[in-house]
């Protein structure tokens, strides 16, 4: 289920607010100067959609995001349930970093937590199908795609050469509730 929860970064042990509201994680992530949005397709998509046929079913959207935000180009990434070998995956993104472009993703099916580490506070949220967050240019956040990932999203790209992570080399991360996957998720 989608999810936000709170915590001060120096103390991962405590919960300050946690909700399951999507209008409320939207207008809180707001104050904090974050898109949080809901997308519906335009028209139904197989769960073995291609990226075009993807990009197809959410066309509206994702031009308003390219237009409103300034991104060139848009691609689907896909973890399917079951693949092999995503461990080095699930590593590569679990330590603090910033980017120098908004890391936009639209969750079209599946989960992962993103955690954005803003002033004093962690933002944890766990986004599932029908999530578009952008994490701002500059945002110290990670990124745990759980123990058995399965997603596919839209990211979306202001730069030809991609998108590059800059670690921080903050251990941060270590210290705060992984990610179980939807079956075991709750407030942490
Ligand atoms: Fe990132």
């Amino acid at each position: 289920m989608t999810r936000l929860t709170v915590y001060s970064d120096s103390d991962p042990s405590t919960v300050e607010h946690s909700t399951t509201d999507r209008a409320v994680i939207e207008a809180h992530l707001a104050l904090a100067g974050i898109l949080f949005e809901q997308w519906e397709a335009e028209q139904p998509i197989a769960d073995t959609a291609d990226s075009g046929a993807v990009l197809t079913a959410y066309a509206g959207a994702v031009a308003t995001l390219k237009q409103a935000r300034g991104f060139r180009s848009a691609d689907v990434v896909r973890v399917p349930k079951g693949m092999p070998g995503t461990e080095p995956l699930r590593a590569k993104f679990l330590s603090e970093h910033t980017h120098e472009e908004d890391e936009a993703r639209f969750f079209v099916e599946g989960s992962g937590a993103f955690y954005l580490h803003l002033d004093d506070k962690v933002y944890r949220i766990v986004c599932e199908a029908g999530d578009l967050l952008s994490v701002p240019a500059g945002i110290k956040h990670w990124f745990d795609m759980g123990p058995e990932p399965h997603f596919a999203a839209i990211r979306f790209f202001t730069r030809s050469d991609g998108w590059v992570a800059a670690f921080t080399g903050d251990v941060i991360a270590d210290r705060f509730p992984k990610y179980d996957g939807p079956k075991y998720d709750g407030p942490k």
